[in-house]
């Protein structure tokens, strides 16, 4: 099993950087709120579920250091708390699912009081992200079957969700059920979380994965060499639409053009039942320096343009089907979305 992704450890957040992952494994101590929300900017902390639980974490760290006792000014200065988590990643929904649930944990006769409920939600929060997405992974794996080679993109593991993990859980779950497989994990550029990150943890679980660039998917597909396709989510529309890693819409279209399943992993704290359609789905833009750059070392030249969306959308009609911990769901996914999401916002 691999080390804890984040741990709540006498009153600080524990973290493992995943920004240095996988050559070097530092564990970095954060008492303060800030650092909090630096390390999730900075993908220190990241993956949707991760993202939500740090950042339940980090409101409980920014009420512990409000220094008035005034019940009013507190939720004042509390209320600035979560909105420096707010702004600092706008597609992973778990945010804000996060945040909302802080918000209503606020309550107590004192600010006391008020302190030890926000603690208690956050890891309740976390708790539940463990729960869930043990088992969505178990649900998930009845689509696996024994000999299958699976593609999967990005970082969906343990790391991602500081739980059992979402497309990598499933795949550890169908391992665990004995059946033999195999994984192909696609890079991930710009910041490799497939390279650094997939492959570690699946290395960890001792999978065999082969790591391949995001550009050869099509001809191991065309191979027949691939039996599904899994991912993770940042954020699912009412409407079936997934926002996840930029790469992941073209993966779907390779994988319908080849009639190769492709499954949707998430637990039910992803769905944003607010949005009707995926398009509406806020996509992070990064730093151009993270595509012109790899680790720091330039790879273009100096002052070409270059652009930064972290995600992208897929639409419904190339997703076989989203594994959540209530079910698996098929299209059409409005209504069976419907029955497992919230609508928060
Ligand atoms: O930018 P990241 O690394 O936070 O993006 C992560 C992903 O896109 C994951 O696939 C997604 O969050 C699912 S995590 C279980």
């Amino acid at each position: 099993m691999v080390a804890k992704t984040i741990e709540w450890l006498d009153g600080k957040l524990r973290i493992l950087d995943q920004s240095k992952l996988p050559r070097e494994q530092v564990f970095a101590d954060l008492d303060n709120y800030h650092d909090v929300v630096l390390a999730i900017k900075e993908m220190k902390v990241r993956g949707a579920p991760a993202i939500g639980v740090a950042a339940a974490y980090g409101i409980a760290l920014g009420a512990g250091g409000i220094k008035t006792a005034k019940k009013d000014d507190f939720l004042a200065q509390l209320n600035q708390v979560m909105q420096a988590f707010a702004a600092s990643r706008p597609t992973a929904v778990n945010l804000f699912q996060a945040i909302n649930r802080m918000k209503k944990a606020a309550k107590g006769d004192g600010v006391a009081e008020i302190r030890k409920s926000l603690i208690n939600e956050a890891k309740r929060i976390h708790q539940e992200e463990i729960a869930s997405t043990e088992k969505l992974s178990r649900l998930g794996a009845e689509l696996i079957k024994d000999g299958f080679t699976v593609l999967t993109h990005c970082n969906a593991g343990p790391l991602a969700t500081a739980g059992y993990g979402t497309a990598l859980g499933v795949i550890r779950a169908a391992k665990e059920q004995g059946k033999k497989l195999s994984v192909f994990a696609t890079e991930t550029r710009p910041l490799l979380q497939g390279a650094r990150l997939t492959t570690w943890e699946l290395m960890q679980e001792n999978i065999p994965v082969t790591l391949i660039t995001d550009s050869m998917a099509g001809y191991f597909m065309k191979q027949g060499e691939i039996d599904c396709v899994i991912v993770g989510a940042d954020r699912i529309a009412a409407s079936g639409h997934t926002a996840n890693k930029i790469g992941t819409y073209s993966l779907a279209v390779l994988a319908n053009a080849h009639g190769i399943p492709f499954y949707v992993a998430a637990p039910t704290t992803t769905i944003d039942l607010s949005l009707t359609s995926g398009y509406q789905i806020p996509i992070e833009e990064r730093s151009p320096e993270e595509v012109t750059h790899i680790q720091g070392v330039p790879i273009a030249p100096a002052g070409v343009r270059a652009a930064n969306p972290a995600f992208d959308v897929t639409p419904p009609s190339y997703v076989t089907a989203i594994i959540t911990e209530k079910g698996i769901i098929r299209p059409p996914y409005t209504e069976g979305l419907k029955n497992v999401g919230s609508r928060f916002l």
